[in-house]
């Protein structure tokens, strides 16, 4: 019997691909294949938590809560397929935060609300950061009061879902090495206002606000074999070394993986080491908000595109899984309908005319390719203890 793999090449190859897929939602028959259900179906034993389970693994996405209200293809697929979900807007600081007295927490509890309907696990994101800040933030956090408010705002969200949540982000995107410090540290408003010390603090109180939660550090621009990624990578851990050093409860390390289809760039030896060295300071690893632009590709056939892009999630995910630190994968979205890459032209740059399939769901909520390499790669991966 044919592999997976073999088959999409073959699928790619004959331009049937998509054909083979089938046109009713959640309803596609995929071939049978070791590991699959017995109708080689994608529901229950067949979609991508069951697979991802059988390997110790979590299999997650980020979560709008427009389409969890409106749409019945959206809530169903994410309650078949992922058993961790993550919000895509609703716990940052500025839509939490209307004004500096008051939280507004309808889509936050909303989601955890539906997670915990559907026995599915939560990740938080995030507590700092250097976007989503609103508008009020400028006139009114000053040197003064920036310890006080960070604190007291990871106090009381974190506090509002202690035990509800598997980790945390604590921390998103601290690194900036064009900032032009030698420890790579952005000079974020956090930065600005507390010190480099921002981030030891917000560690203690999350711990302090939710001792259960494991607390990540998430970042992006460290998957690639370039230059800017060595450079990152070797930031990002440094300061996570200064983080243990200086006792400050770091439990995770997430790692964006927002891959291009198309790159000058390759990946492998630079992830690899980085998992390893996170796993060697005592950290987990979760691929947090995996995507696969296809913008760079010059093909306009949906099929060609969906079998490259399938392709680099079946490479990145074999690189990253082969490690036993690597708990969950979640990608960033999980139906091409809702991706924050079709949401400005600023990821399109090459091909702003054209909407970009960069998620395991097309935008009719049928499986792509993608969605088939990330369940071949939960089954070639090695069996691990599941995220603590
Ligand atoms: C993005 C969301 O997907 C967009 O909807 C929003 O407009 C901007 O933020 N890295 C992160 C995420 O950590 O929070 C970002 O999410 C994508 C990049």
């Amino acid at each position: 019997m044919m592999t997976r793999r073999e088959w999409i090449k073959r699928g790619a190859l004959t331009s049937c691909g998509v054909a083979l897929m089938g046109s009713h939602p959640l309803q596609v028959m995929a071939e049978p294949k070791k590991g699959g259900s017995a109708d080689g179906g994608i529901q229950g034993p067949g979609s991508l938590k069951a697979h991802a389970q059988r390997r110790g693994l979590l299999a997650g996405s980020a979560v709008g809560l427009g389409p969890l209200r409106s749409e019945g293809a959206y809530k169903t697929a994410l309650a078949q397929q992922y058993d961790l979900v993550v919000g895509e807007v609703c716990m940052k600081f500025g839509p939490l935060r209307p004004t500096p007295d008051t939280f507004m927490f309808t889509d936050a509890d909303e989601l955890v609300a539906f997670a915990e309907q559907h026995g599915m696990k939560v990740r938080g994101h995030n507590f700092v950061w250097h976007e989503a800040l609103p508008g009020w933030f400028a006139s009114t956090v000053t040197k003064e009061n920036a310890r006080k408010i960070m604190t007291e705002h990871i106090l009381t969200v974190g506090g509002r879902y202690k035990g509800k949540i598997q980790s945390w982000d604590v921390v998103n995107e601290a690194i900036n090495v064009s900032d032009g410090r030698p420890d790579g540290l952005r000079k974020s408003p956090w930065f600005e206002l507390i010190g480099p010390e921002y981030l030891e603090l917000a560690y203690h109180t999350a711990r302090q606000a939710d001792p259960y939660a494991k607390l990540t550090y998430n970042e992006y621009g460290i998957e690639y074999d370039n230059e800017a990624s060595d450079k990152k990578r070797a930031a990002t851990l440094a300061l996570l070394k200064r983080l243990k050093a200086a006792g400050a409860p770091v439990d995770a390390l997430g790692i964006q993986s927002h891959i291009q289809a198309v790159s000058s760039s390759t990946f492998g030896k630079g992830l690899r080491e980085l998992i390893e060295s996170a796993h060697q300071m005592g950290l987990e690893v979760y691929v947090t908000e995996l995507d696969v632009n296809d913008d760079g590709i010059p093909e306009d056939d949906a099929a060609e595109r969906d079998r490259i892009v399938a392709g680099v999630y079946r490479d990145y995910l074999d690189t990253v899984l082969q490690h036993q630190a690597v708990k969950a994968v979640l990608t960033w979205g999980f139906t091409d309908r809702h991706t924050w890459l079709n949401g400005t032209k600023s990821h399109r740059k090459k091909r702003p005319d054209r909407q970009v399939r960069p998620l395991p769901f097309d935008a009719d909520y049928r499986p792509t390719q993608a969605f088939f390499a990330e369940r071949d790669a939960f089954d070639e991966a090695p069996s691990r203890q599941a995220a603590g």
